[in-house]
């Protein structure tokens, strides 16, 4: 059985760090910006705001994954004042097959985006999944029309490697989703690896 895992990390900016009970507000917040469910979630919209205690109960998940969980959760904090302003997963960690996959989201204030910290989060977890973990490849899944994570993902080296085609519903139309990837040879490569 794997021991269970927890992320730490501080970037140039940031600190990645694992969720805690701080965390409610800001994730219920988060959780309720329609934004997040268009790019993140093909569930059927909600009819009502998730309330605290919803949160509660999924955050209470991710405070308690078992110890053979194959998630790492994290939380993104800005280093100067360790404000909440984002978070992210790894997620279908697979030891045998070296294989995992990411998501990542800024969350609801705006003021966090488009300063370069996805992006700053994302080559961080790179070098934890690739060195730490010892994954052999890392995937992304992201729906046709969230250009602002495909921007993120290829900017960061990840090749579209396919098209899972009208995989979801929105806006009463069928959506593609597309496949993301990127193997230990192309990150060594680009990261002029020793
Ligand atoms: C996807 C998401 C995380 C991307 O955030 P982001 O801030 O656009 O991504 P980055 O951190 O890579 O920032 C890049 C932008 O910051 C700009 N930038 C400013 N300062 C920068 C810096 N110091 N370093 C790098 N980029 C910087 C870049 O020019 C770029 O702008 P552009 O996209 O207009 O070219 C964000 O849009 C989000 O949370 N979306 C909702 C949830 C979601 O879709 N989750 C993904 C599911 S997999």
């Amino acid at each position: 059985m794997d021991t269970k895992r927890v992320l730490h990390i501080r970037t140039e900016r940031l600190i990645l760090k694992p969720h805690t009970q701080n965390s409610l507000a800001w994730l219920n917040t988060t959780f309720n910006d329609p934004r997040e469910g268009y790019f993140d979630d093909d569930s059927p919209p909600r009819e009502n705001p998730l309330s605290l205690d919803e949160t509660q109960k999924i955050l209470d998940r991710i405070l308690n994954r078992p110890e053979d969980s194959d998630i790492i959760d994290y939380a993104i904090h800005q280093q100067s004042n360790d404000e909440l302003i984002g978070y992210g997963m790894i997620a279908h960690i697979d030891h045998y097959n070296h294989r995992c996959d990411l998501g990542i989201s800024l969350g609801w204030d705006e003021a966090a985006w488009g300063k370069g910290y996805a992006s700053e989060t994302l080559r961080a977890v790179l070098v934890y999944c690739f060195g730490d973990l010892k994954m052999n490849r890392v995937g992304s899944e992201i729906y046709e029309f969230n250009t602002p994570s495909i921007k993120l993902f290829e900017r960061n080296g990840f090749r579209r490697e396919g098209t899972k085609r009208q995989y979801i519903y929105k806006d009463g139309i069928f959506k593609d989703m597309h496949l993301y990837s990127l193997v230990r040879e192309e990150w060594e490569n680009q990261n002029n690896y020793l």
